[in-house]
Formats: C-alpha cells, sequence, structure tokens
C-alpha cells in the first residue's frame, strides 16, 4: 500500500489495489465538491509547490483547487518566472526549494524522467504532473476514474486509444493502469505515431480505425503532439482526420453506449470533429470535473494527509459501501458525510 511521503511518478508498476484505492479516495472527496463550501482541513500546515516548466492550463488548475480544497499552502512556480531563465540549473533549483522544508512538489517538465530525478534529491513527496512522452499519472487515474464511473468494473472491458501514441504520456500512463484494472487496450493510430515494440506494453495494435472501435466500451483521443515532432509525421490534417479523426460517422460504428474522452486541450477538427468534441456521446468535461476529485486524493495520499491534525481532521469522508465496490452509485444511495470534514 502507498505510505504517506511516497512519489507518484508514474501508473507503471501500480497494482490494481493501489490504483483502486486512489480512485475510491476521489470518490469519497468528489462529495466536497458538490458543497456550498468546497474547503475541508485535510492538509491544513502542509506546503505544496507546483513547479510547471511547461505549459499547463487543466492540470495546473486542477492541482491548485485540489490542494486550496484541502486547506494546504501552496505556491505556484513557473519556468518564466524562475531563477532557471537567469542560467540556474535544475538541480539547483530543487536543492533550494528543498531547503524551503516543502511537503509535496508537483512537476511538470518537458524532459522525460525530471520527476524522478527530483525524487532523488528531495524529501518531499513528488508527484509526477506530466514529464515530456513518458507518464502522466494523475491524467491517467482521471481518466481511469471517468471510466469507472460510467463502466463499473474496468476488468474485461474494452478501451480503444486513438491518435498519436508515439509521443503521448496519457497513452502509456492510460495503458498502464487498464492493464493493471484488467481492461483490453487496443492503440490505434498511423505506423509514424506508433511506437516500436508497442504490444510488449500488453496492448493490441490496429491501423484501422473502424476495425479498433467497433467492440470498443471507452475511446481515449489523444491530442496530436505537435510540438514534439521533429518533422511532421501525416501529410496535413484534412487526411489524418479522414483516417484517423473521431467523427460521428466513425461513431456510428462503436457500441451504441460507447462514450469519447479527450484529455485536452483539443486540436478540433484534426483528431475529433466539433460536432463529437461538444456532442453527447464526449465525457471530456466530466473527466476535467473529476480531476478535482482525483488529484485531491492524490494530495491527500502522497502528502500524508493522515499525519497531520487529528485523525477525524484529517480523514476524507467515507464512501458508501454501495458505491465504493462498483464505482457507480447505487440509484437513490446518497454518499455520507463525515463529522469533520
Ligand atoms: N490534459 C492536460 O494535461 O492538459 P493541460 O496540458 O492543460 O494540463
Amino acid at each position: 500500500m502507498i505510505q504517506p511521503g511516497s512519489h507518484l511518478l508514474g501508473l507503471e508498476g501500480m497494482g490494481a489495489r493501489e490504483i483502486t484505492h486512489i480512485l475510491d479516495l476521489a470518490m469519497s472527496f468528489e462529495e466536497i465538491l458538490e458543497r456550498s463550501v468546497k474547503k475541508v482541513p485535510t492538509l491544513r500546515g502542509r506546503t505544496i509547490v507546483n513547479a510547471f516548466f511547461e505549459p499547463s492550463t487543466r492540470t495546473r488548475v486542477s492541482f491548485e483547487l485540489a490542494q486550496k480544497r484541502l486547506s494546504a499552502d501552496v505556491v505556484n512556480f513557473s519556468t518564466g518566472g524562475s531563477s532557471l531563465s537567469k542560467g540556474e540549473t535544475l538541480r539547483d533549483t530543487i536543492a533550494n526549494l528543498e531547503a524551503m522544508k516543502v511537503d509535496m512538489i508537483v512537476v511538470r517538465h518537458s524532459m522525460a524522467g525530471v520527476p524522478h530525478m527530483l525524487a532523488m534529491h528531495t524529501s518531499a513527496s513528488v508527484v509526477n504532473a506530466g514529464d515530456g512522452s513518458h507518464e502522466h499519472p494523475t491524467q491517467g487515474l482521471l481518466d481511469l476514474y471517468t471510466m469507472r464511473g460510467r463502466l463499473g468494473d474496468l476488468a474485461g472491458r474494452q478501451v480503444t486509444i486513438v491518435g498519436d501514441i508515439a509521443h503521448s504520456r496519457v497513452a502509456r500512463s492510460n495503458i498502464w493502469g487498464l492493464r493493471a484494472l484488467g481492461a483490453h487496450v487496443t492503440v490505434c493510430g498511423p505506423r509514424t505515431m506508433m511506437p516500436k515494440r508497442v504490444e510488449d506494453l500488453g496492448v493490441e495494435v490496429e491501423y484501422d480505425l473502424l476495425r479498433a472501435i467497433r467492440k470498443a466500451d471507452a475511446i481515449n483521443v489523444l491530442r496530436i503532439q505537435f510540438e514534439r515532432h521533429g518533422t511532421p509525421n501525416f501529410p496535413n490534417a484534412r487526411e489524418y482526420m479522414r483516417l484517423f479523426g473521431i467523427t460521428n460517422e466513425v461513431l456510428r460504428h462503436t457500441k451504441p453506449e460507447c462514450f469519447v474522452m479527450h484529455p485536452g486541450p483539443m486540436n478540433r477538427g484534426v483528431e475529433i470533429s466539433p460536432e463529437v468534441a461538444d456532442g453527447p456521446r464526449q465525457v471530456i468535461l466530466q473527466q476535467v470535473t473529476n480531476g478535482v476529485a482525483v488529484r485531491m486524493a492524490v494530495c491527500y495520499q502522497f502528502a500524508g494527509g493522515v499525519t497531520q491534525g487529528t485523525e477525524e481532521e484529517s480523514a476524507p469522508p467515507r464512501v458508501p459501501a454501495s458505491r465504493a465496490a462498483s464505482g457507480r452509485p447505487k440509484p437513490g444511495s446518497a454518499p455520507r458525510v463525515a463529522a469533520g470534514a
């Protein structure tokens, strides 16, 4: 089981029990977000630095909201306003953060492995908010949470990930997480965007979009990572849309209950049509909403929420057994609220 003070560097190697524990915690925090006063004292006295060395909208705001909902002291830090722009090395920046006795560092960086390097040089908990093309574990967890919320147990479910697999940290975290929970994963995209030996990750590879989505319970559409392409990997956006874009016409070939996810930001008209992006089959903004509860669970778990204050103050609200078992509320079951939360 995850120890307070440990790191969340990726979903690779994480087992079903640990993942399910975080998803269940997120379910208990979700209830707080429905209240008129969306704040609990769970991380009072804890200091968290959000260090974003790469642009972000969803992840950064979501982490900050999650931390503030838990009453942590939050400091936001980005490359432009830091001494990195004056030539300071990342190693020295980390040493300085460490010297200020922070409890947790949430880090996003364009280079794979930076959170791992940071974890070796700090006693704070490190949470990876996306490192290059490697992993984006909290996006993976919120995607799992969204799928579990709609499908219940993910074991045996079929999830198809479509797009720029080679450059996608979201794809990798989804694959590790889904495989750990027993789901079947198919990846689909142009050959130029498919990593070598991707089958070794335990996924099926399909280059024909209609075959890839036919049996899917969920489709996760990836953003084309134009900024990570050295040279163009496809002739033009129209050609990509014709072969791999998710449109209403493509969705006619899926199971009727199959839903569409996208981590954002979207390239509308390239990997997803505006009709699908705004249509009844998508759950894209639901993913964003779920991201706050999932990141509350991550901050609680990794910033050591149980070690601060009294047990009662620190504990997250309890989830009724009816919801925790399936990931879906039973009709008519209202979440219970713990005292002090
Ligand atoms: N999904 C995601 O990571 O979005 P941001 O880049 O806006 O954080």
